[in-house]
Formats: structure tokens, sequence, C-alpha cells
């Protein structure tokens, strides 16, 4: 294979990446998605799905992914085509890149406006708006927020200006120094919030609602939406992880950093519901509120606590932090393609990627307000839904799916071979089964039946 045109950027250590990953990994998904979805299907039954999803589908998708970045060493869309045609096979692979640099403004366009909501939070909390106030006037702020076109467009602007900013000074300059500080911070706070919710009357109640399955409240959606969530949460199938596997070191471990990079995704997860769950019982709230329960729930809290207005404060910062850490992400594939293949600088390819998932978010801006009631497929779904339900449910587990049968088929074995050399044979050869057969057939299933289900057409074991 040829050589990349230019010196490409890497991380410092592989420990860097194992860090930028979680950062991508760990994001709105875990601390704003994965609560509400949690509570929108019942909750421990969902959680049981979604760990048997990130056990058996996307950590070996995780795998393939890093592994196809570190060896391709190129933007997503010519490390696929390179890979293939190295392999003997066609360029037209790179498709697979390409459908995840969509996938990937697709998300940023909506994941930026609601960054904002944080960014309106953080100045809220610092205000001291929820002192003392009232569930009702908690509510009130958000549907104000909600209603106000300008002011979501303004904080999507910002957040916009905030990604770009860091992913036009590169890699290290950019990237890498700021995660460093960020990331313990999420943790520590999150640890502390945790520790909070452990002193609340429903601490109980919240670990059970968390842990404990009922699978009476299992529906076939709500297997779709815990193996999109799968996909979401470790940032899989649009080639993000890729890029990032791109800039690990030479002689770095794939599948430990994977290992460790999923692991981590989850328990921060975990511990998001165990933050917040006992404050939504404590309060009498309703846990399946869906996209709301953050943004209305911890307020009421922040509300009640002494130093809430610190607490408050510090959550919704480090929530944007988390927040930017994947944005970053969501964008740098499609910046590394256009540096790589165009030549430009980072800061154009920034400015004009940012630009399009600037665009894009428009159409999430306005679904909470002006277009709400406008329903693009005519059932119940705003363009913000949609575009969540397409990216998260439907392009990135088929790009996961591609990626994982690449690798499994695809790949040279003397690449494979020697990128996992440090890994047992039997490990070797269970990732194997899994990026051949399982993930991909179990993939396919899920999505025949939740469409089939969406359709109304009965199942042969129904
Ligand atoms: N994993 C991020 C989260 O859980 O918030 C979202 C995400 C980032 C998805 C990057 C996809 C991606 F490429």
């Amino acid at each position: 294979m040829s050589e990349p045109v230019s010196p490409r950027d890497q991380w410092s250590s592989r420990w860097v990446f194992v860090l930028a990953a979680t950062g991508s990994a760990v994001g709105l998904g875990n601390i704003w998605k994965f609560p509400y979805i949690v509570g929108e299907n019942g909750g421990g039954a969902f959680v049981l799905l979604y760990l048997f999803c990130v056990l058996f589908i996307t950590l070996p998708i995780m795998m393939a992914e890093v592994l196809l970045g570190y060896l391709g060493k190129r933007d997503p869309i010519d490390t696929m085509a390179e890979l293939a045609h190295r392999a003997g096979a066609s360029r037209r692979w790179g498709v697979i890149g390409l459908s995840g640099v969509v996938a990937g403004f697709l998300i940023l366009s909506y994941y930026s406006v609601i960054a904002g909501w944080t960014m309106a939070y953080i100045g809220h909390a610092a205000g001291g708006d929820f002192n003392g106030a009232d569930v009702a006037q908690i509510s009130g702020l958000f549907d104000d927020l909600l209603a106000s076109p300008w002011r979501l467009l303004g904080w999507h602007s910002l957040f916009m200006v905030l990604t770009i900013a860091v992913v036009a000074r590169g890699v290290r300059a950019g990237l890498e120094k700021a995660l460093t500080i960020l990331m313990p911070g999420l943790l520590l706070l999150l640890v502390a919030l945790v520790l909070y919710a452990a002193t609340t009357p429903a601490f109980a109640e919240g670990a059970a609602f968390l842990f404990k399955p009922d699978f009476s409240k299992l529906t076939a959606s709500a297997v779709l939406v815990a193996m999109g969530h799968a996909f979401f949460t470790l940032s899989l199938g649009m080639g993000a992880i890729m890029i990032y596997g791109s800039y690990l070191p030479a002689g770095s471990s794939v599948a430990r950093v994977s290992l460790v990079v999923a692991l981590a995704d989850t328990v921060i997860a975990l511990l998001a519901g165990l933050a917040i769950f006992p404050l939504v019982f404590t309060h009498g709230l309703e846990p399946g509120q869906g996209p709301g329960l953050l943004f209305v729930t911890l307020p009421n809290a922040f509300a009640q606590i002494v130093g809430g207005q610190v607490v408050g404060c510090g959550f919704f910062l480090l929530m944007l932090f988390a927040a930017w850490s994947s944005a970053i992400s969501l964008i740098e594939p499609a910046v590394a393609w256009m540096v790589e293949r165009f030549g430009w600088s980072r800061l154009k390819a920034a400015l004009v990627g940012g630009v399009i998932a600037w665009a894009t978010g428009l159409l999430t801006v306005v679904s909470f307000n002006l277009a709400a009631d406008f329903h693009p497929l005519g059932g119940s779904l705003t363009m913000f839904e949609l575009i969540d339900f397409l990216t998260t449910n439907v392009m990135l587990p088929l790009g996961g799916v591609l990626i994982a049968l690449f690798a499994g088929w695809r790949l040279l074995p003397a690449d494979r071979i020697a990128a996992m050399a440090d890994v047992p044979a039997v490990v070797v050869q269970l990732w194997l089964w899994s990026v051949r057969i399982v993930a991909p057939v179990a993939v396919l299933l899920v999505m025949v039946a939740a469409i089939a289900s969406a359709l109304q057409v009965p199942m042969p074991w129904e």
C-alpha cells in the first residue's frame, strides 16, 4: 500500500487514543440519551438487552473499526478503499466511509442543538434560576427554550464554533490537550453525583429500576433501540473510531484498547443512570418522560440541595465537555478526508464541514417550534426524531455491519494476524465468528423485525 501523501498526526501514546475514543464514546448518548431511553423502555430489562448488544455485537465491531483505521492510516473513505484494493477487492468499499461521513454530518447537526441546551442550562444554573424553583417553573424554563428558534439557533451556532475551533487546530494541539483535562473531570463529577444520589431516599428504587429486569415491558422496538444505542454510544458505524484508530501509534494493542474504551463507556452510562433515576423517584417524577428527562429532572434536584447552583453549573459544564469531545469525532472523518484528499488546510476543511453540519442543524432547531407539527413521513416523527432514528437505528448499524463483514471476510489475513498477534488465538476465533456471522445476522434480524413491527407485518414466531 502506498504511503499517505503527507505525514499524519498521531496520538502521543495509545493511552491518549483510549482517552480520545472514550471522549468520543462518552457524550450526550451516555448522559442524556441512555437514561431517557431506559426510562421510556421500562428500565432493567432494557439495560440487560443493551449490555448484551454491547458485549456480543458492538464490542467486536469496535475492534474491527479500530483495526481497519490502524491498518489503513487514512481517512475512513480512503482507508476502506485502500484496504479493499490491497486485498484484491473493489475500491468501492470506500462507500462505507462515505456513508459514515454523511451520518456524521447528520448526527452532528442535531447533537449540536442538544449541546446548545446544555450551554443554555449552564447559564440558568449559574444565574441561580433553579434556586427554590418549583417543578412547574423548571419545566417552564425548558419549554421556553424549545419554543424559541432564535435562542436554540444562537446556542447551536456557538457550539458549532467551539467544535470547529478544536478540529481546526488538529489532533494534538486541539483534541489531545483538552481531553486530558475534561475526561477525568467528567468522571469525578459523575461520581460525586452518584454519591449524592446515594443519600436520597429513593436510591434503592432508582437502582432497582436500572438493574431489575421486567421483561414484560420489552417491545420489539425496544430491541432496535437498545441495539441502535449500542452503536451510537460507542461511536460505531461511521468512521469516528476508525479515524481515531488511524492515529494510533505503531505497536498498540487494538483488542486491548477497544475493550478498555467499551468498558469505560458502559460504566459511565450506568453511573449516569445511577445519578439520575434516584432523583427522578425522589421527586416523584416520571422516568419515561423522554428527551426532557435531564433538563427537567436534574434541575429539580439542584433546586433543593445546598450548593445546587455550583453543582448544577458544574454538571452542565461537564456535560458540555462530554458533548464537545464527541462532536469533534463526528466531524473528524470528514475533515481528515478533505485534508487528505484535496490538500486543504485543516481550518478550511473544519469550516466547510462545520457549516454543512450547522445548516443541517436548522432542521432540528425548528423541529421543536415552528415545524413541531411537521412529520415528513406522515407518522408521528418530527424532523429531529427522524434524523435521530435514521442515523442511530439504521445508518450506524448498517455501517457497522459492513465494517464487520469487511474486517471478517475481506481483510488480508496477514494484516489481521499481524495486528492481533498479542491476542490469544481463541479470542481471535471468537472475534472472527462474531464479525463474520453473529453480529451481522443479529443486526439484520433486529432491523427486519423492527421494520416489520412498524409496518405491522406478523413475524413467523408471532
Ligand atoms: N458516542 C456519542 C455519544 O454517546 O454521545 C455520540 C457519537 C459520537 C456517535 C461520535 C457517533 C460518533 F461517531
